[in-house]
């Protein structure tokens, strides 16, 4: 069995889908071993204790650079024994320390087709207000592996989703989180707990 360890900022939906699809047994080969929390009190903590996973919360303000804090993140992941990590809604970026630690281990949901509308300030509801904003019909959302460069690592899986007339970002948001999110995230991880991802030529493969 592999430990997934999963970092969060916020709500933690995608964390709940992980939940509900290890509950069905659509995991396989691995299980939610600890939820870590870059801020304190939001509802993803909750929703791990009311499933008795264990929670760590690593404030990202009590650290002064990303340096320190992807130290103190990297630390705790290894004490953790994390055989994949899953940045479900994680809102911090952590330096190259915490790749060399996990290389092609850790994977992100990103709420858009990369490579549009990703990179730094690509987060949450600024990305849908920024596909709004472009009149694209179709967006969607990636799973793919981190690397040092921001969104840029490998893709594993994608789905897209339309861009409907007078969507506002919150509604694209629940579209793109219901259609595409949610279903990818399990999946993606399932896929890794069975080794059946493989990078070749900087390209993630499925068999
Ligand atoms: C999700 O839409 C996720 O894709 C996005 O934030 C939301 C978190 O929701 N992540 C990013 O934008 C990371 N670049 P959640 O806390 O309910 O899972």
């Amino acid at each position: 069995m592999k430990n997934i360890v999963v970092l969060v900022s916020g709500g933690g939906t995608n964390l709940q889908a992980l939940i509900d699809a290890e509950k069905r047994g659509e995991i396989k080969g691995g299980k939610i071993t600890c939820v870590i929390s870059s801020k304190p009190d939001v509802y993803a903590l909750e929703r791990a204790e009311q499933n008795g996973i264990s929670t760590r919360v690593i404030p990202r303000k009590e650290y002064s650079d990303v340096s320190s804090y992807t130290k103190a993140v990297t630390e705790a992941l290894l004490d953790e024994k994390a055989d994949l990590v899953v940045y479900a809604g994680f809102m911090t970026i952590l330096d190259e320390q915490v790749v060399k630690a996990f290389p092609y281990k850790m994977m992100n949901v990103h709420p858009a087709l990369i490579p549009s509308f990703c990179g730094k300030g690509f987060y949450g509801l600024h990305v849908h207000e920024a596909v709004l904003d472009s009149g694209v019909k179709l967006t969607g959302a990636t799973v793919h592996f981190v690397t040092e460069v921001c969104d840029g690592g490998p893709i594993i899986l994608q789905g897209a989703v339309p861009v409907m007339n007078g969507d506002t970002p919150e509604i694209l948001q629940k579209r793109v989180m219901e259609q595409a999110e949610w279903k990818l995230l399990p999946k993606a991880v399932s896929l890794f707990c069975e080794d059946r991802i493989t990078i070749k030529d900087g390209k993630a493969y499925v068999d």
